[in-house]
């Protein structure tokens, strides 16, 4: 690389990026399970959707597990911080488990949201992805209630017994403006469709796609750090793109680079979804240096000061056993 061609290239920084308050509290739940118990420590599902993480604390002494039906009884059981149906609350009383519940405060807060409009015996339509932990655990709150809007033609499949008892709910790691066009969608079936209290969608989700969005018209290439089954990191590749970014990638390491992605590149926008670590996005910042991008620029769209107090299970325990 010469002077001239460095000069050129450059990195955008997004911030926020990375750990949500939901994350952090999740992990650092498990973290202290480990220290206060010892290993085997159970959790169900991956804690956050990201291998680092996940692959770190695997080392440690944590079993993941997909069913509680795994988990030896009597032992002690984390939820994972997607959130589980009652079913699943159920099962794990009946293996007589002692559970830690790491589901985020922000997820619990559609649960009961689910909770409240069943029992005002309204039809909810849940926008999310088929199959994403969340949903199963939302979804699960009210089954006879509840029916998932995911692409657009669901949304002429729903069907409703009052028109006029409608409202849409959503899971929390959407793209705004998809799920936007959703609701849209599904008030031209159900003009008396009602919105969720508050945002589903969760601050740190859409803070991120703000941030992301400020950038990527700017970007030849966007990279993503997170994982493939991390909802919020794959919208923020759709987000990128739709944004006017060149191009987009969803990266879980520094070594997931491909050069070719580089060539004819000057602005590379960084980023990365709820559950990655910064230092992952560091050790891309570093092989980027090693590409020639030595000039690193942060672009701020918020600041985020959100956190949640750990599991009152966990701290209880904490308190009355030091
Ligand atoms: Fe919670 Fe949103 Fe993070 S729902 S786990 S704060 S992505």
């Amino acid at each position: 690389n010469t002077a001239a061609d460095t000069a050129h290239k450059r990195v955008l920084l997004a911030k926020p990026r990375g750990y949500c308050a939901g994350v952090d509290r999740a992990v650092d739940t498990v973290e202290r399970v480990l220290d206060k118990y010892g290993p085997p420590v159970y959790v169900r599902k991956e804690i956050v959707h990201n291998q680092h993480v996940v692959g770190n604390l695997r080392e440690r002494g944590v079993v993941f597990v997909e069913d509680t039906e795994e988990v030896p009884e009597g032992s002690l059981l984390v939820f994972s911080a997607h959130g589980v149906s009652p079913a699943v609350r159920e099962a794990a009383e009946r293996r007589n488990l002692r559970t830690i519940d790491a589901t985020c405060p922000l997820v619990t807060k559609v649960h009961k949201e689910v909770n409240r409009f069943a029992r005002q015996d309204y039809d909810i339509l849940l926008i999310g992805h088929e199959g994403h932990e969340e949903v199963e655990g939302t979804s699960g709150e009210a089954p006879e209630r509840v029916q998932l809007v995911d692409k657009p033609e669901d949304v002429d499949d729903v069907e409703v017994r009052d028109p006029s008892k409608v409202v849409w709910l959503s899971q929390t790691t959407l793209s705004v403006d998809e799920t936007m066009e959703r609701v849209e969608q599904l008030q031209q079936r159900f003009p008396d469709l009602q919105a969720p209290p508050s945002d589903d969608i969760c601050y740190a989700t859409s803070n991120r796609q703000v941030a992301v969005k400020a950038m990527a018209a700017e970007c030849d290439l966007v990279l993503v750090v997170g994982s493939q089954n991390s909802s919020n990191s794959k919208r923020l590749v759709e987000v990128a793109l739709q944004s006017g970014a060149g191009a987009a990638h969803l990266i879980d390491y520094a070594s997931d680079i491909d050069e070719n992605w580089l060539d004819g590149v000057r602005t590379v926008g960084v980023t990365s979804g709820a559950s990655v670590p910064d230092v992952l996005v560091f050790q891309v910042l570093d092989r980027l240096r090693e590409y020639g991008w030595e000039d690193v620029e942060e672009v701020t769209t918020a600041n985020e000061k959100v956190s949640f107090a750990l599991p009152r299970e966990l701290r209880k325990d904490l308190d009355e056993n030091p």
